[in-house]
């Protein structure tokens, strides 16, 4: 495990349109890190590193998403997808819908999370969005927390969200004005 004092960190966010090999394996292993740690947006168990190297190279393919990465002096350690609804879906046109953020156990609490969810605001305003709308299982606190501090509001709940090991967990739905 990598530790960093504060005055060692040096933030970043940007947004990907390629990806080098050292980012996809930066990518990669993050994601099998969040996975070990209980949050690995949808996955419970680390599949096969060619399954991650699909997925990631497959993100770039959806041209309704946006890759947004966070870096921790340079090297990948979160990430999270900003998508828009595709054009025929007028009713819903200025919303943007934030998806798999994540930051890497051993990159976390440098303000990282935070960072990008600000650079989804505002390329979101960018877009003409006027709405951000995303929804997180009950069990992951850290990430209620952050976006309740972000402003986001809690708007709804659904009992059966996901299941792990064959148990109903609850998930939260939230939206915030920008
Ligand atoms: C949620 C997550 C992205 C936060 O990443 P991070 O880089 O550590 O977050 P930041 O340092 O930018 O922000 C920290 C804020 O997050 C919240 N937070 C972080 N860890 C927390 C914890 N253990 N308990 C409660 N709140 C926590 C707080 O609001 C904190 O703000 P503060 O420092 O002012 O108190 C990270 O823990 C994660 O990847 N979790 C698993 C995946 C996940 O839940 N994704 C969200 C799905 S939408």
């Amino acid at each position: 495990m990598k530790v960093l004092t504060k005055e060692q960190i040096n933030i970043n966010v940007d947004e990907l349109h390629t990806i080098s090999n050292t980012d996809l394996a930066d990518l990669c292993y993050n994601t099998e890190q969040a996975i070990k740690a209980g949050g690995g947006f949808g996955w419970i168990t680390v599949p096969p590193r060619e399954v991650l190297k699909k997925y990631w190279n497959g993100m770039l393919l959806i041209n309704t998403n946006k890759l947004i990465v966070g870096r921790l002096n340079n090297d990948i350690a979160g990430s999270m997808q900003l998508s828009f609804y595709p054009s025929n879906n007028e009713a819903q046109k200025t919303i943007a819908r934030i998806q798999s953020h994540f930051v890497a156990p051993w990159a976390r609490g440098y303000g990282l999370a935070k960072a990008m969810i600000d650079y989804a605001v505002a390329k979101s305003k960018e877009n003409s969005k006027n709405s951000i709308q995303l929804d997180i299982r009950e069990t992951q606190t850290a990430a209620i927390q952050l976006f309740e501090s972000k402003g986001f509001v809690k708007w709804g709940e659904n009992p059966q969200y996901a299941y792990i090991n064959g148990s109903p967990i609850k998930g939260y739905y939230y939206y915030k004005k920008i």
